[in-house]
């Protein structure tokens, strides 16, 4: 068993934080083990809890359009989440249950090896950057070095569904996405 495989396990038994006792299932991620580009959203919502896979409800068909848009198939990239269970009726996840999943994500990063982690939305974003006045407005689609690794902050897919004026400045974050893998290729 590879050794994210036996992260996706712990994730799938992970009791660390109470998120545990209120969902169907864990989403530890899915995609290659050796993916080059790796996307990392909030939290599992009640598709993905019910499927135990990540983002195949509203925004995951929003995120398929938009990684086409950027020349990216679903399946060459490694998805997940900053939190691998469902808050309860889609809450933020609290700064706590971040944490006590933080292991899992940095052990999936360390496994992946990446070379481009794609935030999608403000949690991912401040999680990872580990800075809460980042502004993903500001941000979405630039190319931010951390620590050894390169970030790209995207707007959430799923901000379009709910507000019709995000949906421009989330296609544009994902063309630049494109046009910088074009001009690393
Ligand atoms: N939104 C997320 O941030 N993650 C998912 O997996 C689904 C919706």
């Amino acid at each position: 068993m590879s050794l994210l495989d036996a992260i996706a396990d712990q994730v799938r038994v992970c009791t660390r934080c109470p998120l545990a006792e209120g969902r169907t299932q864990a989403v530890p991620g899915a995609g290659p083990p050796d993916a080059s580009i790796m996307f990392i959203g909030e939290a599992p919502g009640a598709e993905e809890d019910a499927q135990g896979e990540p983002f195949v409800g509203k925004a995951g068909q929003m995120l398929n359009r938009l990684l086409r848009g950027a020349e990216l198939d679903r399946t060459d990239v490694f998805i997940t989440n900053t939190c691998k269970c469902r808050p309860p009726s889609n809450r933020d996840p609290h700064a706590d249950e971040v944490r006590a999943c933080r292991e899992h994500l940095d052990g999936q990063i360390a496994c992946i090896r990446p070379t481009l982690i794609c935030t999608l939305g403000r949690w991912a974003m401040h999680t990872m950057l580990e800075d809460e006045t980042l502004s993903v407005m500001k941000l979405n689609g630039t190319v931010i070095e951390r620590q050894g690794l390169t970030f790209v902050p995207l707007i959430h897919p799923a901000a379009g569904l709910h507000n019709e004026n995000m949906q421009q400045p989330i296609e544009d974050g994902f063309r630049r996405l494109g046009e910088l893998l074009r001009e690393r290729a």
